[in-house]
């Protein structure tokens, strides 16, 4: 089968890359474009030529598997099919239906025209991946919606809707029949002997670039882009486009690209990238196990938590009831809704008719009758097991037969959970992040008698909601909050010993996680990090370092109390004597002398009890995969997705070397820094996470 079909319209050439799922440029594909450009080329009766994908899609990028081999690509590259296309003297059009993005939308690029589906998006977000767009598109980019748009989007990745993309001037019009339109249009040009229009000669944008643009550029992003390689190499290259000679403003291109591309931020980045694909896979849940439709949704507690998951369903078109049974706490949760939406309009990121068509979906009741013409009840009232219980047995009375009661939960046992409930098989987790309507992370968890139906359902679930989504077993914590209270413990313990509270959250911020572990645990309130902690299991011969109890205690809950870990004016934190008098005090009555702690020991202190709990949930079978934890934690608890994860980040620097830091480490650490039994295994076989996972 043909990977680029070669159909003729009259005098009207169609290559039509048909390479599913995302008809990505893989070398077949760019074989196919030359060979079919050339021949069109050639041929006499071919007046001019479209080029568009099967599969409702225009390629959505360079084929990432082949790049990600680290091998050299092979010719033809895609700079070389368009330097063909730039070479024929016939108009070449591109007909952009799906999504055209990275490889694919620089093949669009360098067509002579572009016209695109109303529906269909376009980018670059190469960034994401830790790459530069290396086919010319920062250069034809910049050429045709000047630098101020192309620094916008290039670093940021996003994707353009197409009506913003013919403002824009990427696109030159917009239809309902692309294809159709492509072929009119290419025609037309030929009729009329249109000037074919060449991009990259394209100088109009280019000149008279204000000179600081760039410096300011990089100051703006520097805070959100810090320690990333590739947001400041496409800014260079967007530079070189307004400031070089075109040939070689394009040779730098490829240059930071080639850096970029032989990066250790590239190979985490597609980790990630891989990763959260594989972990909506469920070995025990074929394909075949359709999921329930989800046409209505009731949620159960009006609170923050409960707030954000309504806006999730209400964002992706689906009705949703709040209920609380004060109509007091009801009020003040939907205000904090209308609060937040109207955040989202004053930033930018929604329009006030999309948020007028989201709160159109949501309704606030204070009667349980109601959740009986739900598809799915999601509870997220108080962390409470006694009160979950008596939700779950109320939802089991009133609930429709088929529906899915979801929990919240962000530690408690599923089963116990369920148990209140005569329909086991429909009882699952749905742990959600906070803030929910921003964070991406959604962790489902099953229990012992969830349903494959219900699984599938919630794994699809989030998708639709725009999540990316992990399975989780059930156990105490599950698989991110489990891991998370060996990090944070440790970071107290650090404390114990000698380091400050600034100290900690400089190392761990430098490594790249978004918050270091004593600002998340202000930010998040320590009360409630102490609540959490007292229902924790830990072994006998374990224990928990006092200062956070203290804390509580003298009412420094974090930033809504003012004081926590830090001082806090406004939202800045500030580094506090008396945190540091309490700390002290507490090492004097531990009997521990405090020391100068090196950030190298912290950060490995930080990182290896991730690694090591991690490693025991994979072997518990809580997780499907290891990499399944990188993706909740890259996604739920801000470590640096240009690191991989905790998991990618052991494996890289090597499991042996994991094994041997923490031998060393168990003697004066305590048993939690004894190697788990499979990180012991793989490190003496010298196999790595992939040849482990469960079902
Ligand atoms: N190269 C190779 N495979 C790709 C790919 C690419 N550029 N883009 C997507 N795929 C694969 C995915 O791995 C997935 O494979 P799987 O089904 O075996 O898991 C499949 O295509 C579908 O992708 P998925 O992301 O699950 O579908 P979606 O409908 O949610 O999203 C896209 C589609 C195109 C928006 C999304 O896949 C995407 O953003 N792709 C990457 C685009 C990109 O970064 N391009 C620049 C590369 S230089």
């Amino acid at each position: 089968m043909p990977v680029v079909n070669y159909r003729s319209e009259a005098d009207v050439v169609v290559l039509e890359i048909d390479h599913p799922p995302v008809n990505a440029l893989s070398l077949a594909v760019r074989e196919g474009l030359l060979a079919g450009l050339k021949q069109a080329g050639a041929d006499a009766a071919v007046k001019a030529i479209v080029i568009a994908g099967a599969n409702g899609t225009f390629p959505a990028g360079a084929d990432i598997n082949e790049f990600a081999s680290g091998l050299v690509l092979k010719s033809p590259i895609t700079r070389e099919v368009q330097a063909q296309m730039e070479a024929t003297s016939k108009p070449v059009v591109a007909a952009i239906a799906g999504t055209a993005l990275g490889g694919g939308f620089e093949l669009a690029l360098a067509c002579h025209w572009r016209i695109a589906a109303n529906s269909a998006k376009v980018g670059l977000p190469e960034v994401k991946l830790g790459l530069i767009p290396g086919a010319g598109g920062t250069q034809r980019f910049t050429r045709l919606a000047g630098p101020e748009a192309a620094l916008d989007a290039i670093t940021s990745g996003t994707h353009i809707l197409a009506s913003r993309a013919l403002e824009l001037g990427l696109v030159d019009a917009l239809a309902d029949d692309v294809v159709a339109e492509a072929i009119a249009f290419a025609r037309r040009a030929a009729q009329e002997n249109r000037p074919l229009r060449i991009v990259s000669d394209l100088a109009d944008k280019i000149t008279g670039v204000k000179a600081n643009l760039f410096a300011e550029f990089r100051g703006k992003i520097q805070a959100k882009a810090r320690g990333q390689l590739a947001p400041f190499r496409i800014i260079d290259s967007i530079q070189a486009a307004c400031t070089q000679p075109k040939d070689e403003a394009f040779r730098i291109e490829r240059e930071f690209f080639l850096e970029c591309r032989n990066s250790p931020q590239r190979k985490a980045l597609v980790h990630v990238f891989f990763a959260e694909r594989e972990a909506r896979k469920i070995p025990d849940v074929p394909a075949d196990v359709k999921p329930l439709p989800i046409r209505k949704a009731v949620v159960i507690g009006a609170g923050t938590m409960g707030g954000g998951i309504a806006m999730n369903f209400a964002n992706a078109g689906i009705p949703v009831d709040l209920l609380e049974l004060s109509r007091e706490a009801l009020d003040r949760g939907l205000g904090l809704i209308q609060k937040n939406y109207a955040g989202s309009v004053t930033r930018g990121s929604l329009t006030q008719g999309r948020v007028d068509q989201a709160l159109s979906l949501i309704k606030g009741i204070t009667d349980y009758e109601a959740v009986a013409g739900a598809d799915i009840v999601v509870e997220a009232v108080f962390e409470d097991m006694k009160v979950k219980q008596e939700v779950f047995g109320k939802l089991d009375r009133v609930a429709a037969p088929h529906a899915i009661l979801a929990t919240n939960t962000s530690t408690l046992d599923i089963d116990a959970i369920a148990a209140a409930t005569a329909r086991p098989e429909k009882v699952v987790g749905t742990h959600f992040f906070s803030p929910a309507n921003v964070m991406k992370l959604l962790e489902n968890v099953r229990g012992k008698r969830t349903a494959p139906q219900t699984i599938a359902t919630v794994m699809a679930l989030g998708k639709t909601l725009s999540k990316v989504v992990v399975l989780a077993g059930n156990c105490d914590g599950f698989i991110g909050n489990r891991m998370l209270q060996f990090y944070t413990g440790e970071a107290e313990f650090l404390l114990e010993e000698g380091a400050t509270p600034e100290q900690i959250d400089r190392v761990s911020e430098g490594f790249g996680f978004a918050m270091g572990p004593l600002a998340v645990r202000d930010l998040a309130g320590n009360d409630v990090g102490f609540m959490i902690r007292k229902g924790r299991r830990i072994p006998a011969d374990e224990r928990w370092s006092p200062i956070l109890q203290r804390l509580v205690e003298q009412g420094r809950l974090g930033q809504k109390t003012g004081k926590g870990f830090y001082r806090y004016e406004g939202r800045t934190r500030i580094p506090d004597p008396e945190v540091l008098s309490l700390i002290e005090g507490v090492s004097r009555e531990l009997g521990i002398k405090r020391r100068e702690i090196a950030d190298q020991e912290i950060l490995e202190r930080l990182l290896h009890p991730l690694v090591n709990e991690g490693a025991k949930i994979v072997d518990e079978g809580i997780a499907i995969r290891a990499s399944d934890i990188d993706v909740v934690y890259v996604n739920g608890y801000g470590f640096p997705a240009y690191k991989g994860g905790p998991m990618y980040w052991g494996e890289e620097i090597g499991l042996a070397k994991v094994v041997e830091t923490m031998r060393r480490l168990a003697p004066s650490h305590g048993t939690r820094w004894r190697p788990a039994p499979l990180l012991e295994r793989l490190a003496a076989s010298g196999e790595g996470w992939s040849s482990v996972r469960s079902g």
